[in-house]
Formats: C-alpha cells, sequence, structure tokens
C-alpha cells in the first residue's frame, strides 16, 4: 500500500511535515493536497536549501519544537526514536483536536492507531496514522 492511501481526506487546516529531510515525502503530500501550501520544517541547512529549491516550497529551517500547532490538521513524521518520544511528550499535547498524525517507521508509543499500513518498499515499512482525541 501506498503512504498517500493512508493520508487524511479533506484536510482544511494545515498540512506540516516535521524533519522533511531531502523532501522525499513532499511529492506524495503534494499529491494529495494539491491547493495546500505544505509547512515543511528541517534544522539540517543543506536538506532544507535542497527541499526548498527542489520543490518550490517554504522549509523553515528551525526546530520544529518551537513550530505553532494552533492551526494544525495533519502532522507528518518520519523521526528517530528519540525523537518521536520528544513528539509525543510535547508536541501531541498542543495539536487542536482531531488533529491527524502520520508516522514514518516509529509508531507513538502507548498510543492507539487508527490505521495501520505497511509501505510499499522494499522494508514494508509501517506507516501509522493517529488522531488526537
Ligand atoms: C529520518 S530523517 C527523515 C527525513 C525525511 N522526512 C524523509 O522522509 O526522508 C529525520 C529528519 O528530521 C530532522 N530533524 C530531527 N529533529 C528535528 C528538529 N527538532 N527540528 C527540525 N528538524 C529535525 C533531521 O535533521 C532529519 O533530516
Amino acid at each position: 500500500m501506498a503512504i498517500r492511501d493512508i493520508l487524511p481526506d479533506n484536510v482544511s487546516g494545515h498540512v506540516m511535515e516535521l524533519g522533511c529531510g531531502w523532501g522525499h515525502l513532499i511529492p506524495t503530500l503534494r499529491e494529495k493536497y494539491p491547493d495546500k501550501q505544505i509547512k515543511a520544517w528541517e534544522r539540517s541547512p543543506i536538506p532544507a536549501i535542497y527541499t526548498q529549491v527542489v520543490y518550490g516550497i517554504e522549509v523553515k529551517r528551525k526546530d520544529f519544537f518551537a513550530a505553532d500547532f494552533s492551526n494544525a490538521e495533519l502532522v507528518v513524521c518520519y523521526l528517530f526514536p528519540g525523537a518521536m518520544r520528544r513528539f509525543a511528550t510535547e508536541i501531541i499535547p498542543e495539536l487542536p483536536k482531531g488533529c491527524w498524525v502520520v508516522t514514518h517507521t516509529f509508531s507513538l508509543s502507548g498510543r492507539e492507531p487508527v490505521q495501520v499500513i505497511k509501505a510499499d518498499d522494499l522494508y514494508k515499512t509501517p506507516v501509522y496514522l493517529y488522531r488526537v482525541q
């Protein structure tokens, strides 16, 4: 199954990718949400500049833990276990009720996903969909 298939339809608020790196997920987000401006964050300067130039989106070259999540309706992230733990304790409580969260590879510990798919890559990487209650 493709990551696109787990992304929710009809998102009206902000679509954010935390830690966009070299922008591998940006084409999928743009295909799914052609009318939305994707809000991407990446603190490593070279990948951030690359993603900004290649995909023509604004990438905030800052720590996403300082982001404003008040209008978020979908937050996508592919991080690492330490950042996922901080994400769970520091960002999830800031997200509006009903906000969707898609995590690539690593799940959110102690939370029940709405859906889990195996991505159609070589490793059948898990991708999780959560909804903030
Ligand atoms: C595992 S990589 C994933 C990159 C990209 N999303 C992809 O699909 O290939 C995680 C990225 O998150 C970035 N990152 C981690 N913590 C961050 C933070 N607090 N603020 C901004 N970027 C961060 C890292 O620099 C890295 O590029």
